[in-house]
């Protein structure tokens, strides 16, 4: 079929009716969208690398906040009632101003979490093969100097945020950190790329615990990781 190209004068916009918007955000309300999902283990399953408790107020109470004020960010915007959390995320830009900020902090905090429950497992152990690490020693020659990268790069994190490896579209890897709950998909971040691995290093992820010692939390994290996970992210 032959596609014809209007000029963008000829599109008209559609009436925008306002008893229909306010229905849709009333039904939104009653019905939201995203969704707090269940971690994929119990809360006690990461012992004793990551404690029962603070897995409990991390999932519960943390990522269960971002989730409802997500939510409630963008019940005046019909339009993206009902759009991905990826969508979301690589079209930040594009959210109206006056919400945009609620959006990018609680979808971000949303859309990490949602990746952070998946790249830790009680059955870790061993390390990445095939073509993941393929690219993990073309970049770094050996694991251990991997990792002390990655946890150099989050230790560098000033105040809350996470430390990423992302690959970009030809599959080379790097390593990248974002404030609050930015992520490398927003289409606002310096350093965008598909997430690996991401750590948390936000005080909630580990204050319990750790107290102020970050870098304790970091040697403890590298016990939990699920590599295959991770190789799956990479594609
Ligand atoms: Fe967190």
């Amino acid at each position: 079929m032959l596609a014809v190209a209007f000029p963008a004068w000829h599109i008209k916009l559609p009436f925008v009716n306002p008893q229909q918007v306010s229905e849709e955000v009333s039904q939104y309300a009653a019905h939201p969208h995203f969704e707090l999902p269940a971690l994929p283990y119990s809360y006690e399953a990461l012992e004793p690398h990551v404690d029962a408790q603070t897995m409990r107020i991390h999932h519960d109470r943390h990522h269960r906040a971002y989730v409802d004020n997500l939510n409630k960010a963008i019940l005046p915007a019909p339009e993206w009632h009902h759009s991905s959390l990826d969508h979301l995320m690589t079209n930040i830009s594009k959210v109206p101003e006056n919400i945009r900020t609620a959006v990018r902090n609680n979808g971000g905090g949303h859309w990490n979490h949602s990746f952070f429950w998946k790249i830790m497992t009680p059955q870790a152990g061993g390390s990445p093969s095939g073509r993941l690490r393929e690219a993990l020693m073309a970049h770094w020659e050996t694991m251990e100097r991997f990792q002390e990268a990655f946890a150099k790069a989050a230790l560098s994190v000033f105040g809350s945020g996470w430390a990423w490896l992302i690959a970009d579209n030809s599959g080379r890897l790097s390593i990248t950190t974002t404030p609050n709950q930015d992520n490398p998909l927003m289409d606002i971040v310096a350093e965008r790329g598909k997430p690996v691995l991401g750590v948390d290093v936000w005080e909630h992820a580990y204050y319990l615990k750790h107290q102020n010692r970050r870098a304790d939390y970091l040697k403890d994290w590298w016990n939990v990781i699920n590599w295959q996970q991770a190789m799956a992210n990479y594609g």
